[in-house]
């Protein structure tokens, strides 16, 4: 009965979540499109059958979450875990941002950075107004929003779709049969740290570590995991091309939606030294968009994704084989799933 009820209130809280997701969306369109004609993009009308496919996946993912919550792979509690506070204090800044979105892009203004906002020392492919986003990664806002915009375009799934990578994650774990405190997994790419915080609830004693380009992300990560029982996450300012830590020191390491907002050669530099910081016998899994060999009846969506949002990569990395890029590293037994919008590459380090 407990459960059939919890099952029941997460359903709510994810519908709720999907609604708002789509009630936001749909008005800042009709929005833009009276306010600031000039700043939309040329995006192709998504068919009842795509969206009834879209909302299908969705359902399914859903349903995924929860059965691995019931089945013990992590606690429900996960499940709700929402930076509430958060949400309300800045979802009017998201309105406000939107006037100067929408002129960054009708002017196709893509590298665009607040004077005060320092640029110099980041890869070139990283100064970008990634999503039209007001200085990029480099702001304290940005990171204030970025939750709330992810969450937004995901229609409330972005945390779901990040959980999909802790089944694979602890099995991987497994094979060390190590006790949990001398366990360490890294997550690529961090930002505000939303993923850690799932492999925290669900493995309070691991040792944890985050990198990422951004400080003000990492700040904000800081912030979000601080208030979580357990050990607490080292997060250190780095490129994911250069990871600061010694060959095989990770047991485990995750990464979630780098790789499209990578260019190509770097996607390889980084998965090179994903590899050369796992332990053999380690496990890496990867979490990114969809491409269009799994999902070919989601390409609409594919295409419209880089109109509507500044990503320059993104096109190329639908057609990129990472399987092979893995392979190519030294990775083994690549597999790889497809959960709403997202796909998983789960690879292993050999023993
Ligand atoms: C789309 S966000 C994903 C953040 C987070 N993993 C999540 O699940 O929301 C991309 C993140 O990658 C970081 N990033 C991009 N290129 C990077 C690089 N070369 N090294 C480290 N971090 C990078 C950005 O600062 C940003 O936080």
């Amino acid at each position: 009965m407990a459960e059939t009820l919890t099952k029941l209130a997460y359903q709510t809280f994810q519908q709720g979540k999907s609604y708002f997701g789509l009630a936001h969306k749909t008005l800042s369109t009709q929005l833009m499109n009276f306010l600031a004609p000039d700043a939309k993009q040329g995006t192709e009308p998504l068919s009842p059958a795509l969206l009834g496919l879209i909302q299908q996946r969705l359902n399914d993912l859903i349903d995924r979450d929860w059965l691995d919550a019931e089945q013990g792979v992590y606690p429900t509690h996960l499940l709700f875990d929402n930076p509430w506070e958060d949400f309300f204090r800045f979802y009017p800044f998201v309105w406000l941002d939107m006037p100067t979105i929408w002129g960054r892009a009708a002017e196709k203004r893509y590298q665009d950075f607040s004077t005060d906002i320092r640029t110099e020392g980041y890869p070139s492919y990283y100064v970008q107004n990634f999503h039209h986003q007001t200085d990029g990664y480099l702001s304290e806002t940005s990171a204030n929003l970025y939750d709330l915009q992810v969450e937004i375009l995901f229609n409330g799934t972005a945390d779901a779709m990040r959980r999909r990578t802790l089944l694979p994650l602890k099995r991987g774990l497994e094979v060390f049969n190590l006790p949990d405190h001398q366990t360490r997994v890294l997550d690529v790419a961090c930002g505000t740290g939303r993923t850690l915080r799932q492999i925290q609830g669900m493995l309070p004693d691991t040792s944890l570590y985050g990198v990422d380009l951004s400080p003000a992300y990492l700040r904000k990560a800081n912030q979000l995991l601080a208030d979580v029982p357990g050990a607490l996450p080292q997060l250190i300012q780095a490129n994911a091309e250069s990871i600061p830590f010694l060959n095989d020191y990770f047991h485990g390491i995750v990464s979630v939606f780098l790789f499209h907002e990578l260019p190509p050669e770097v996607r390889q530099t980084v998965i090179e030294e994903s590899f050369r910081v796992l332990q053999p016998g380690g496990v890496f899994v990867i979490c990114d968009s969809i491409q269009l060999s799994d999902s070919p009846e989601l390409a609409p969506a594919m295409r419209n994704f880089p109109t509507m949002f500044h990503e320059p990569y993104y096109r190329h990395y639908t057609t990129d084989d990472l399987a092979d890029r893995l392979e190519k590293a030294g990775f083994m037994s690549v597999q790889t799933e497809v959960h709403f919008m997202s796909k998983y590459w789960i690879a292993r380090k050999a023993a």
